[in-house]
């Protein structure tokens, strides 16, 4: 029996129920509550989603353990990122929340498998396009079962760049602001979906050259940072060091882009050393 295709199978089941509920709830009939402040927010249907897919889960594997935006993690460890639990979904219920509550069409369920401590597949499913991307470590990443690769486009005139904000970005934490403009200054195309996991399978499957976001969440990437490395490309902190989804900081880019993504920030004296799950790196 191939354990990893199951739990796959799985991802991709979970991900789609949640992501066609979600689509098929009608905008007035949603609740929104802040969380860290005004610009933070949630539905009941974040909530609702994530304890489905942990409930559909449990019930196939019992024993599985769980780690999402809404729900948290259901191991007794505060310390999510260095616990030991054999198979762990790591869970974005709806990512692009934002989004979603205004009726834009620009989010996406994301479920991650970690197996003792390795990402080993997930799924990324945006249900208004009917598009569900899929990874599974070492085989490839797909979109709707079309293997995917990242763009082979070097010449920075001619890329699409992706970024994403903190909900704190006011407060330019990590000069944010500063590193942004830099980017500007240079001239380059740059988008701002709103949906860190779309913009990493956008990545992985061409269609954004490179990504770049401080302040990410194990939930945002687990399923995206795998895809990008899956269909050619490299993921790394903001200095270099190898990506880690309990850190902060993400460069994901078709390898042609990373250093110079990553002068710009560091030219912007971006704190990059650390090794804690709060460090930036
Ligand atoms: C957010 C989105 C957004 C990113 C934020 C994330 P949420 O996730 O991925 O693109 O800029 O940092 O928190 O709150 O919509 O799940
Ligand atoms: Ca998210
Ligand atoms: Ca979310």
């Amino acid at each position: 029996m191939d354990i990893i295709q199951d739990y796959l199978s799985l991802a991709i089941q979970v991900a789609r129920e949640a992501g066609d509920y979600a689509r098929n709830i009608q905008r007035s009939e949603l609740k929104i509550s802040t969380k860290t402040n005004e610009m933070d927010i949630v539905t009941q249907v974040d909530s609702r989603n994530e304890q489905t897919i942990r409930d559909t889960v449990l019930s196939k594997y019992p024993d599985h353990v769980f780690l999402g935006e809404e729900l948290g993690s259901s191991e007794s460890s505060d310390d999510f990122g260095f616990s030991h639990a054999r198979v762990r979904w790591i869970i974005d219920p709806i990512d692009g929340t934002v989004n979603f509550a205004h009726g834009l069409p620009i989010w996406c369920v994301s479920v991650g498998v970690e197996v003792n401590g390795t990402m080993e597949c997930g799924a990324i499913y945006q249900p208004n396009l009917n598009e569900i991307f899929t990874v599974r470590r070492g085989h490839g990443a797909f979109l709707n079962g079309e293997r995917i690769s990242v763009s082979r486009v070097a010449d920075a005139s001619k890329s699409l760049f992706v970024t994403g904000f903190p909900y704190n970005v006011h407060q330019n934490p990590e000069s944010v602001i500063e590193q942004f403009s830099s980017f500007l200054y240079k001239g380059l195309l740059i988008r701002r979906l709103g949906s860190a996991a779309l913009d990493l399978a956008y990545v992985a499957c061409g269609r954004f050259e490179a990504f770049w976001e401080i302040g990410l969440s194990p939930w945002d990437t687990s399923a995206g940072q795998l895809m990008v490395r899956e269909a050619g490309g490299r993921v790394t902190h903001y200095d270099g060091t190898d990506y880690n989804i309990y850190k902060r900081s993400i460069i994901a880019t078709n390898g042609l882009h990373h250093e110079m993504i990553s002068d710009i920030i560091e030219g912007n004296n971006i704190k990059t050393s650390g090794t804690s799950s709060e460090s930036v790196s």
